[in-house]
């Protein structure tokens, strides 16, 4: 067969309906989980001004430098698809002044991202994340509620195979220091390293602990470690959400190379990554941002938050997730114009009613509207014919005449 004229963009996918059924079981627990823990759901524009991210998500991220989708509107006004969603929702904290409401706002979001990477499995130029924040608390028991709810998710949802790692940065100034020490370290040992981590040593240097290559990860075992380096309130605030956590029965083991692609994140960090997920292993991840609500032009606002992708969800759970079928479809005997009529009307009855119904929109002959019954699961068939209206019942076989005067009743029982 010929390759389609059209296709979907490289990097994108169409959301069939077996895949939409996995997807809307995976938004329904997440959503009955936010509720039930009070963070309540924010929808912000699929694309934003593109100084939001290069403030908030920062210069020096990959994101930042080569993955966002930026174009001009036509009055000269530099957008950018969204990609990712605590800077949008930091700006509408502070746009709709919900510092003045009672602390933390707790909010919920899901919808599409954008990032302009290398696709692969688990990694798309649209993507979806589900994820919480909770804006306005420095209180360890954020970060330790934000993080159950996270493991609470994927536990309900099944996923199996996954792993929490958890990590602090400490605040901007202890970073500071230590991201001097750590550069001092890296120059020390420059021609080990990769050319691409060389080259970030004074942009980004945390990236180091990220490279699969040999050299830099042995010069990255004898790097200073950023949790060892933890003082004070920072280090306080460490050892309270990891006894929180130990409280409420969260495993998780503490990995001092733990880096996160984006800049504003403070203190606390996390990952939960899945083992059948290969090279993206990430699920989902998130941290404090201290400081991130106050660089948007708020006032100084501790936050906390996750982001999870919903296809990585689907891919570690490879399910399928079976149709409903169907109360009721009406077939009609002959093609009869009264008969078609009124089996439009019965249709609509019965789905007033909150029963499920479907009529043959195809003019098929019965053989075929009975062999699309039971396609499409329907445990009853209406069949309209010459002798008036009979009920068959998918599963028995059963068939008996009924009055389509009181159709709705004939099938519930008078429940309905
Ligand atoms: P992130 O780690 O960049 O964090 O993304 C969160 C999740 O989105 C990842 O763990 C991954 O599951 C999914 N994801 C990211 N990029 C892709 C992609 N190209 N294709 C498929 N899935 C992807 C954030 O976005 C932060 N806003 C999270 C956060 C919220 N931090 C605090 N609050």
């Amino acid at each position: 067969m010929a390759a389609p004229k059209y296709q979907a963009p490289r990097g994108t996918f169409d959301v069939l309906p077996e895949s939409a059924r996995v997807r809307g079981r995976i938004e329904r627990t997440a959503a009955e989980i936010f509720s039930r823990a009070g963070y309540e759901p924010i929808a912000t524009p699929n694309f934003e001004d593109t100084a939001l991210f290069e403030r908030g998500v920062g210069h020096s991220t990959d994101i930042v430098r080569k993955e966002m989708f930026t174009f001009e509107d036509k009055g000269g006004r530099s957008l950018t698809l969204r990609p990712e969603g605590t800077a949008p929702i930091c700006r509408a904290y502070v746009e709709h002044g919900m510092q003045q409401l009672a602390q933390p706002v707790k909010l919920s979001y899901h919808g599409p991202f954008f990032r302009h990477e290398r696709p692969q499995a688990g990694r798309y130029r649209q993507f979806h994340q589900l994820g919480i924040e909770a804006i306005g608390t420095e209180s360890p028991l954020a970060d330790a509620e934000v993080i159950e709810l996270l493991a609470e998710l994927l536990a309900e949802l099944g996923v199996p195979g996954v792993e929490l790692r958890l990590g602090s940065l400490g605040s901007l100034e202890t970073r500071q220091a230590y991201l001097e020490e750590l550069k001092a370290h890296l120059r020390a040992h420059e021609d080990e390293l990769a050319k691409e981590v060389r080259e970030r040593i004074e942009i980004n240097p945390l990236r180091a602990f990220d490279s699969d290559d040999a050299g830099t990860q042995a010069v990255m075992a004898t790097a200073p470690k950023l949790v060892e380096r933890l003082e004070g309130d920072d280090a306080e605030h460490f050892a309270e959400v990891r006894a929180l956590l130990d409280a409420a029965g969260v495993e998780y083991t503490i990995d001092p190379t733990l880096v996160r692609g984006l800049d504003y994140y403070t203190r606390t960090i996390f990952s939960f990554v899945c083992d059948r997920l290969g090279a993206q292993s990430e699920i989902g991840g998130g941290g404090r941002y201290d400081g991130l609500v106050e660089q948007l032009g708020g006032r100084p606002t501790p936050a906390v938050g996750w982001a999870a992708g919903i296809e990585r969800i689907m891919l570690a759970l490879d399910e399928e997730v079976a149709a409903d079928g169907r109360d009721v479809f009406i077939a009609v005997a002959e093609d009869d114009q009264a008969k078609r009529r009124l089996a439009m009307v019965l249709v609509g009855e019965l789905r007033k009613a909150g029963l499920s119904a479907e009529l043959d929109l195809a003019g098929r002959a019965l053989k075929g509207q009975l062999k699309q019954a039971d396609r499409i699961g329907a445990r009853r068939v209406l069949i309209l014919d010459d002798e008036g209206a009979q009920l068959r019942d998918m599963a028995s076989g059963e068939q008996r005449q009924v009055d389509t005067g009181k159709l709705v009743d004939e099938i519930t029982g008078g429940e309905a």
